[in-house]
Parts: structure tokens; C-alpha cells; sequence
């Protein structure tokens, strides 16, 4: 009886705090020098943007979207915490005002326009093929008769299983997590995956019996921060990220993530 009073207790204390967590969305958590939080939810499944870096014995992700979004919330005077998530649950979450601002390498695309609001662009990416080293992919025609995978709720799968449409016998399998879909070309039981190119580079570097191919010929996907509609933050990130532009902050960043980082690891410094 004193048991389950005790499990009660906790669970009722652990409501309690979720409540509080919630709350934070609604800028009324504090740090402890007084600033107002801001939940940012994110898929830390994106290295160069956003992943744990287990290695170096850090618990929370890090990456290119981590840096901006603690450099614009410090420059406004917020605290951040970050919430990791799976992609497809990051707009539901912003809509249901769980999350104040979302950073996941996200593309700001009309449909989910609908749903969100998005900051100005802060990089361009183009999409690649990712495959068993040796595979040879270089188009999507090479894919027609393959097992290929995306992430669910990624554009990568939206655009896969439209241009899909020309070629019946080609099977999309889609994934929660980026991981997910390595781990399946690894095994067999997909024979490739549409992952964007820098976020392809990182996973290769550790997965030498993979290579990728970037598509040629397709738009540029860019990543923009995203919002709940209608929020006051949209206007006020856009002010700090033009900033960031001018003082060569964002190109610092995109240095320190996209180039130093590979060639680092590259060097096995990383891990
Ligand atoms: N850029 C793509 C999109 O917007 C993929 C982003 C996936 N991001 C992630 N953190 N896993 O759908």
C-alpha cells in the first residue's frame, strides 16, 4: 500500500513537471538569472545540424541549427531548452504551441505553410542517393526496380514518392529517423535512401561500406527556422538571422559545421 502511495506520489509530481515543461511554450519558465525559456523542438538525427556527439560525452545534441538557435535566443534574452523528437512529430508540435520555434534542417514548403510559420532561409542543401559502397546509383532511373528509403514526413519522402509515380515497380520504405535508414542499407533490406547532402557526407564518413551520389538537376531544398502561425518570434528571429548574415556570424557557423567538423573527423579527431 505505502508502495503504490509512493508510486502515485510520483507519478502525480511527474505530471506536475511535464505541466511544467509545457508551460515553458507560453515563455513563463525562467532561467535561473531570469530569462524567459524557449522550447525548441528539433530530430537530432541530422548531423551536421542537429546530433549527439556521444563520443565527446555530451548529453545534449549539438550542431549548425543548435549553434544559431542559441545564438539568436541569446541575443534576444531567452533560454533555450531543447526538446529532440522525430521529424514527423516536430509540426504537430508547434501547432499544439508544445514547441515555441522548431530548428531540424527543415524546408519551408507551401504545404507546410499551411500549418506553420517559417523565417527566411539560413542554407541550401541539395538531396543525394545514399547507397552500399559500390552500388553505382547516379540517377533516380537507376532506382526504378529498388527497395529505396526516406524519413517520414521529410520533403525526401514527398519527393520521392512523386517522382515514384513514374516507376511502379520501385518500393518507398519510410523511416523515423535518419539512423534508421543507414542502418537498413547496412542490412539489405533497402537498397538506397534519399538523404540530403551534407547530412549524407557526415554518415558516410563514419559508414565506410556506404557511398551516396548527389541528384543532379533538382531544386535546391533550404532550411528555415519554423513557428507556430502567427508568432511574434518569426519577425524578431529574421532580424537577429540578417544580422548574423552581415557580421559573417552564419558563414562562421556553416565553416565550423560543414567544413571543419568533416575535416576533423576525417582526421579521427571527432570520435
Ligand atoms: N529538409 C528536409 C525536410 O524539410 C529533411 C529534414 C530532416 N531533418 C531532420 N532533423 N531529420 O523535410
Amino acid at each position: 500500500m505505502k508502495r503504490r502511495l509512493f508510486l502515485f506520489t510520483l507519478g502525480f509530481a511527474a505530471s506536475l513537471s511535464i505541466g511544467a515543461i509545457a508551460g515553458c511554450t507560453n515563455q513563463t519558465a525562467t532561467t535561473e538569472d531570469g530569462k524567459p525559456i524557449l522550447v525548441m523542438a528539433t530530430s537530432a538525427d541530422y548531423p551536421p545540424y542537429e546530433f549527439y556527439e556521444t563520443g565527446r560525452g555530451l548529453g545534449e545534441p549539438v550542431g549548425f541549427d543548435i549553434d544559431i538557435a542559441r545564438y539568436i535566443t541569446d541575443k534576444l534574452g531567452y533560454g533555450l531548452q531543447i526538446n529532440d523528437m522525430d521529424f514527423n512529430g516536430i509540426i504537430p508540435a508547434l501547432q499544439s504551441n508544445r514547441a515555441d520555434f522548431a530548428m531540424a534542417g527543415m524546408t519551408p514548403t507551401e504545404e507546410r505553410k499551411q500549418s506553420v510559420a517559417f523565417s527566411d532561409i539560413y542554407y541550401e542543401a541539395k538531396n543525394t542517393i545514399v547507397a552500399r559502397a559500390g552500388s553505382g546509383f547516379k540517377t533516380f532511373e537507376d532506382l526504378a526496380e529498388k527497395r529505396v528509403g526516406v524519413q517520414l514526413g521529410s520533403t525526401q519522402e514527398q519527393t520521392t514518392k512523386e517522382q515514384a509515380k513514374e516507376f511502379p515497380a520501385m518500393t518507398i520504405e519510410s523511416r523515423n529517423r535518419v539512423s534508421e535508414l543507414v542502418q537498413e542499407i547496412k542490412a539489405g533490406r533497402i537498397d538506397a535512401a534519399i538523404v540530403e547532402d551534407t547530412v549524407a557526407k557526415g554518415y558516410i564518413q563514419n559508414n565506410p561500406d556506404l557511398e551516396f551520389t548527389t541528384i543532379e538537376n533538382q531544386e535546391a531544398a533550404g532550411s528555415a527556422i519554423a513557428f507556430p502561425q502567427g508568432s511574434e518570434l518569426v519577425e524578431k528571429f529574421n532580424e537577429v538571422l540578417a544580422e548574423m548574415r552581415e557580421s559573417g556570424e552564419l558563414d562562421r557557423l556553416v565553416q565550423k559545421w560543414f567544413e571543419d567538423y568533416y575535416a576533423a573527423q576525417e582526421a579521427g579527431e571527432n570520435q
